[in-house]
């Protein structure tokens, strides 16, 4: 049996990932969007509840990596490609916390909850908004980057050298 990470670590991943996907494509998207949501404020507002619950789900995973670890995908001698994973795993998980952080911390107004709750603004000065909002605006090409880079590196495993690190994190091992 190959290694894989556990149930609860591949359903988080995969409704992480389609959720970050999402949350980039609406402002991008904005005029798409923007007539099924009621204008680009409805945009931002599931931009932005989107991303809190990102940040929830990541803050779970944290623990329940914490907890389970991770499995042994790549080969223990490839020494270089174990820390350039850990690497970049850990700048993702980082950048998965401090995207919706700064989120927070920059609005000016109150996140409209799924339309449903009102929460914050946080009583914070001018300059640290507008220090998050610059983060913000900025680090997105660093996720962007480090997302393509992550998804080609995982196909490459599998249809270049086929050797089932994708199917770690897949509901389904890969067949001997
Ligand atoms: C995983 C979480 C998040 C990701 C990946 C993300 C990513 C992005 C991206 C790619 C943009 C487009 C920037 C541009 O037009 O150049 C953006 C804009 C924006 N985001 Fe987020 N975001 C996240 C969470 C949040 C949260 C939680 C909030 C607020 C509570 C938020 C508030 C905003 C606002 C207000 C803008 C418009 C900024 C502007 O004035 O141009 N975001 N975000
Ligand atoms: C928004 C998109 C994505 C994000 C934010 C993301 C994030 C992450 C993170 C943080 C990990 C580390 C998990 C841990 O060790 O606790 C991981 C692992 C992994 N991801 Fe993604 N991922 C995304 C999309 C994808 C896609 C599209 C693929 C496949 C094409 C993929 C394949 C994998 C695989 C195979 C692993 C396990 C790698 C290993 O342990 O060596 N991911 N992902």
């Amino acid at each position: 049996m190959h290694a894989r990470y556990s149930t609860p670590q591949i359903t988080l991943h995969w409704l992480s990932a389609l959720l970050v996907l999402t949350i980039i494509a609406l402002p991008y998207g904005s005029d798409f969007f923007a007539p099924f949501l009621g204008g680009e404020g409805g945009v931002f507002t599931l931009h932005k509840s989107l991303g809190l619950t990102v940040l929830l789900l990541t803050l779970l995973r944290v623990v329940v990596r914490a907890r389970h670890g991770a499995p042994q995908l790549l080969p223990t001698d490839a020494r270089f490609q174990q820390f350039a994973a850990k690497a970049g795993h850990a700048l993702l998980y980082l950048l998965l916390l401090a995207m919706p952080l700064t989120g927070l911390i920059f609005g000016k107004r109150p996140v409209n909850l799924f339309w449903l709750v009102e929460i914050g603004p946080l009583p914070l000065a001018d300059g640290t908004r507008a220090l998050a909002k610059q983060f913000h605006v900025t680090a997105q090409y660093l996720l962007f980057a480090l997302i393509l880079g992550h998804a080609g590196i995982a196909l490459w495993h599998h249809y270049a050298r086929r050797d089932g690190v994708l199917h770690g994190m897949l509901p389904v091992a890969k067949p001997r």
